[in-house]
This record gives structure tokens, C-alpha cells and sequence, in this order.
């Protein structure tokens, strides 16, 4: 439906041509009208349906971006690959795999159902249950140290130092009830690594750093390059840390629709209520998207559509 794909050769095409097809992708979804801009957490509730920002960048360190590629948004659930990637580095692969799980629970991401009907209970990093509990598991001697770890790490995945929004975070901890409740879930089903509250309240910390899509296409490039940030060069995590991390989003990154993502993209890819999308494609680059309104499992309308689009022209589908 897109024109002829380019033939996956293991790069990006030559840079006029990606620059060329970012522009052609917010051209034509610059008018989707359709989904809805988050209000769960009040503050939300105050973006703009119209921002739209695209940010490619590749494992070279180029970066291709467009529209509102520099308007900051909270991470929200995007954080939730980072962490667990910083976590299996700390204590390894195998661990954090036996302490969350990794199967799809087919369920919204903060289903408690999910943690009734599954003895797993945490299921994966990338729902509310498994990601509160891979909080739980950041090291560190108080919560102080354990909230440093998580944000500095993030931080080194973007390449620069990331702040959080005082006004997000705050009107989500005042209303992340339902969130509390799972964590207290979890720690009666020795699920919860930590104090519950001190874990939910980091996870909502984590959630309010700000963001833009460019640092999500170079956090999302950090893990196709196995692990290296190509703009600062620096290792963030080991390269077997990136894999375990691709496969979860690719089961459980756009939560019950991860199936029809993969199924029409073909690429690891994270979602978040605030608006942001990031997507990996391995060995070649990543890909963030920021436009703020959801569909109604909370993946980005026009993120998806972008997504999808160049998936398909640049060649990344990995099947
Ligand atoms: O746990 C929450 O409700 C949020 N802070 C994060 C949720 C989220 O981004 C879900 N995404 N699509």
C-alpha cells in the first residue's frame, strides 16, 4: 500500500533518503484526528492533540528529525524496557527473568486479572505488575540510591541528563492508587523485591522523566547497537542484555496489540500514555515518535501509523 520497500541490506539507506521519507511520513499523518490525548493523570490531560514529532537515528549516530522532535513528554511506560535492560545488567538475564517472567499476559497493562489468573503473577517487564517489580529490583542501599540508578541510567540510554516533570509525577502519585494495589498484591505473592510503596513510588518517578522523540530514537538506537549509545559512544549495557530486552517488547511492548504490531511491523517497539513510541530495529537504528493522542489500549494513533509506514519503506521489518 506504501510503494516498493527497500531490500533490508543490514543499513539504513543513504541519509538524503531517510531524511526525505521522515518528512513524507509526518506530511501524511499530520491530519489523523483520531484517538484521544490521556487524562487519568490530570496533568496529561493539558497536551495538545496536534504535537507531532518523528526523530530517526541510526547506528551511526546521524539523527533524522522532524516536527516537534524536541518537545519534551513524560516517558511514562517507555521507561519500562530501559529499566528491566538496567536491571538485567545488574543482576543478569537468567535472574531477572525468574523474578518477572516473560510471556504476554493478552490483558490491559495494568490488569490485576492478569496477576490472579497467571502463577507467574509479575508476567513480564512490560506491564504495571512486572515493571513495579523490576523497580523493585534496582539496586541500591535506600530508595534515594535505587531512584539515582534507574534515572541515571536512563539518562546514559539518551545521551544527556534527564529531569523529571515535578507537575506529571505528581498527579500521578496522587492518583496511582490502582498501581499501589498491585504492588501490595504482588509482595503478599513474594512477587515485590522491596518496600511496595517505595517501588511504586520510583516506578512513578520514572514514568514522569521527560523525554523528547529525538531521545527516543537514540535510546532506542542504543539498543540496536547492541548496547552503545552511537551518539556518545558510550556502552550503556552489554550486548546479550539488548536481546533479552528486544524479545520482551516485542511480546508485550504495545500490550494486548503487540500481536498485530508485530504481525504488521515487524520490529520491537514501546508505547506510552503521554504519547511517545519507540521502536528498534537491530543493527540499524531507532525510531521515536511523539504525538500525544491513544488508541484505546494507549498506543499512539499517529506513532503506530508512522511506525508502520516506515517500517515498511525503509525495509525494517526483521521477518
Ligand atoms: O502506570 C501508569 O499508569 C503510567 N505511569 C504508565 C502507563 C503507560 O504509559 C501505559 N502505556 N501505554
Amino acid at each position: 500500500a506504501f510503494g516498493p520497500s527497500i531490500v533490508s541490506t543490514g543499513h539504513l539507506p543513504p541519509n538524503p533518503r531517510v531524511d526525505e521519507l521522515v518528512e513524507e511520513a509526518w506530511q501524511r499523518y499530520r491530519g489523523v484526528g483520531d484517538g484521544t490525548v490521556a487524562d487519568y493523570i490530570p496533568a496529561l490531560a493539558k497536551a495538545s492533540a496536534d504535537w507531532f514529532g518523528i526523530c530517526i537515528a541510526g547506528v551511526d549516530g546521524v539523527v533524522h528529525a522532524i516536527g516537534d522532535a524536541e518537545r519534551a513528554f513524560s516517558i511514562q511506560s517507555i521507561s519500562k524496557p530501559f529499566v528491566f535492560a538496567l536491571v538485567c545488567q545488574a543482576l543478569g538475564g537468567g535472574r531477572a527473568r525468574q523474578s518477572i517472567g516473560v510471556n504476554a499476559t493478552g490483558l490491559p497493562f495494568n490488569s490485576v486479572m492478569a496477576i490472579e489468573l497467571n502463577a507467574d503473577r509479575t508476567m513480564n517487564p512490560m506491564v504495571n505488575a512486572g515493571a513495579i517489580a523490576t523497580t523493585s529490583l534496582a539496586p541500591g542501599a535506600n530508595a534515594e540510591e535505587r531512584w539515582r540508578f534507574i534515572r541515571d541510567g536512563l539518562s546514559h540510554f539518551a545521551g544527556r541528563e534527564l529531569t523529571m516533570d515535578q507537575e506529571v509525577y505528581e498527579s500521578e502519585a496522587a492518583t496511582n492508587q490502582r498501581n499501589q494495589g498491585i504492588a501490595r498484591l504482588l509482595l503478599a505473592y513474594d512477587r515485590m523485591y522491596s518496600d511496595p510503596e517505595e517501588a511504586t513510588d520510583i516506578y512513578t518517578r520514572q514514568c514522569a522523566l521527560n523525554v523528547t522523540a529525538r531521545d527516543l530514537a537514540v535510546m532506542g538506537a542504543t539498543l540496536a547497537d547492541g548496547g552503545v549509545n552511537p551518539v556518545t559512544k558510550e556502552r550503556v549495557v552489554d550486548e546479550d542484555r539488548c536481546r533479552r530486552v528486544l524479545a520482551v517488547m516485542a511480546t508485550a511492548g504495545l500490550y494486548e496489540q503487540s500481536g498485530d504490531w508485530l504481525y504488521e511491523v515487524g520490529l520491537p517497539g514501546k508505547s506510552g500514555v503521554a504519547g511517545g513510541l519507540v521502536t528498534t530495529a537491530p543493527g540499524k537504528g531507532g525510531l521515536g515518535v511523539f504525538s500525544p493522542p491513544l488508541d484505546a489500549a494507549g498506543n499512539s494513533v499517529r506513532g503506530q501509523l508512522v511506525t508502520r509506514f516506515l517500517s515498511e519503506r525503509l525495509g525494517l521489518n526483521l521477518f
